[in-house]
């Protein structure tokens, strides 16, 4: 009796947690009416649909699903061919421009050796605020960009179950590493329809990161969001830090077709944990943009870091309501025209998808993908 008693609940949650997932694994990509432009790199890159090619894609959250991925900063030799390949190519037609990579000792704002100039149009860092040609920074007049950084994490579930309640869909710039180790918080962020984009895998200054190890960051984080969305190919991207140069733009961008998103104004509330900015100081410059003029549109920078920074944005979110803000997702924002935040979506191109347009499978490496070294 006593056995049966406690065994009752656990029985009860596995069968809810079985049929959570079997509703999820049911959001395929509505194909044929999904597809890549034909003529785009990312095409070889990543396969069109799970169930098309013939590949195998393991439930999200199981050990056959996180064995898939490297569990801290990517070691470059067990990357897929397909894609250093690609960076060879690109390097080869003169694509990827050679410029020095930046080092940050201290963790601090990248430096670059001596005569380069880091606002020059040699190297352009958006870390010193020179904005690269096709970057996204500002939104259009009236918009707020609703976007949050760094998730998932635990204190992402307050804030996806707010913004349900408001009917408000964001852009996330995800962390691959954190997706691994929050399965069920990404999946909540898909099921809600938010835009799923790129933050890296681990979150580093990107121009510090050699050519290769930037195709890993990237590749990696666009590899789990298609496997564990149904196959969708995200768009885009932003760096950690707002960290990019022409180096680092043209390998997002070349390789994985990937748009850059940086932001306009900027809350620091991942600094709220950490002594650095205060709830009030927050209220204050929130206030102040929400009340001052509308153009350009806002796209402020916010995290869902901690409990506070996703207080700070619950505490401002009737105030941009109130001062009369369109408010889209980013993502949504970035192109009017398609303003979808994935690569194979509706309105990309040429025509549907046919069983003759199905990849051949590129060979991967995908069972070793770890690294010896730590998670940052
Ligand atoms: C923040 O400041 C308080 C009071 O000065 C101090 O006790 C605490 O250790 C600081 N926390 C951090 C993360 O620096
Ligand atoms: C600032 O704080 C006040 C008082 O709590 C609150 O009414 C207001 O909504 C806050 N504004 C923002 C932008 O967070
Ligand atoms: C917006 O999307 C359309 C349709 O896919 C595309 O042709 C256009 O180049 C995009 N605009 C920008 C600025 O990326
Ligand atoms: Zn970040």
């Amino acid at each position: 009796m006593l056995f049966s008693t406690l065994l009752l609940p656990l029985f009860l949650s596995l069968l809810s947690v079985a049929d959570a997932h079997s509703h999820r694994l049911n959001k395929r990509l509505p194909s044929p009416s999904w597809h890549h432009a034909r003529d785009h790199p990312v095409h070889a890159l990543f396969r069109r649909d799970p169930g098309d090619d013939g590949q195998d894609y393991p439930d999200v959250g199981t050990p056959e699903w996180s064995s898939k991925y490297p569990n801290g900063p990517p070691d470059v030799t067990k990357m897929p061919a397909g894609w250093s390949n690609a960076l060879k190519a690109a390097v080869s037609a003169g694509k990827i421009p050679n410029i020095p990579v930046s080092s940050s000792p201290g963790n601090v704002n990248p430096t670059y050796p001596a005569g380069h100039d880091p606002n020059g149009p040699e190297i352009c860092s958006s870390t010193y605020k020179c904005r690269g040609q096709g970057e996204i920074w500002d939104g259009p007049d009236g918009t707020f960009g609703l976007g949050f950084d760094d998730g998932p994490l635990p204190p992402s579930g307050r804030l996806y179950d707010f913004l349900r309640e408001h009917n408000e869909t964001p852009t996330d710039f995800m962390i691959g590493l954190y997706i691994l180790q929050n399965s069920q918080m990404f999946l909540q962020a898909v099921d809600d329809e938010h835009d799923i984009a790129v933050h890296t895998w681990t979150h580093p200054y990107m121009t510090t990161q050699t050519n290769e190890q930037v195709v890993a960051q990237l590749g990696w984080t666009m590899q789990i969001i298609h496997d564990s969305t149904g196959g969708r190919i995200p768009k885009y991207w932003r760096p950690p830090y707002g960290d990019s140069d022409n180096r680092v733009r043209a390998i997002a961008k070349e390789i994985f077709g990937l748009e850059c998103i940086i932001w306009n104004q900027d809350t620091e509330d991942w600094s709220l944990t950490t002594n650095g900015t205060t709830p009030q100081a927050i209220n204050a410059s929130m206030t102040h943009w929400l009340t001052g003029p509308k153009s350009p549109g806002l796209i402020i920078l916010e995290h869902e870091l901690s409990d506070q920074s996703v207080q700070a944005f619950i505490d401002a979110y009737p105030v941009i309501v109130q001062n009369g803000w369109k408010i889209e997702s980013v993502a949504q924002l970035a192109n009017a025209t398609n303003p979808s935040a994935y690569r194979n979506a509706p309105g990309t191109g040429d025509g549907p998808v046919t069983a003759g347009d199905i990849l051949a499978p590129t060979p991967q490496t995908t069972t070793s993908a770890t690294s010896s070294s730590s998670a940052t």
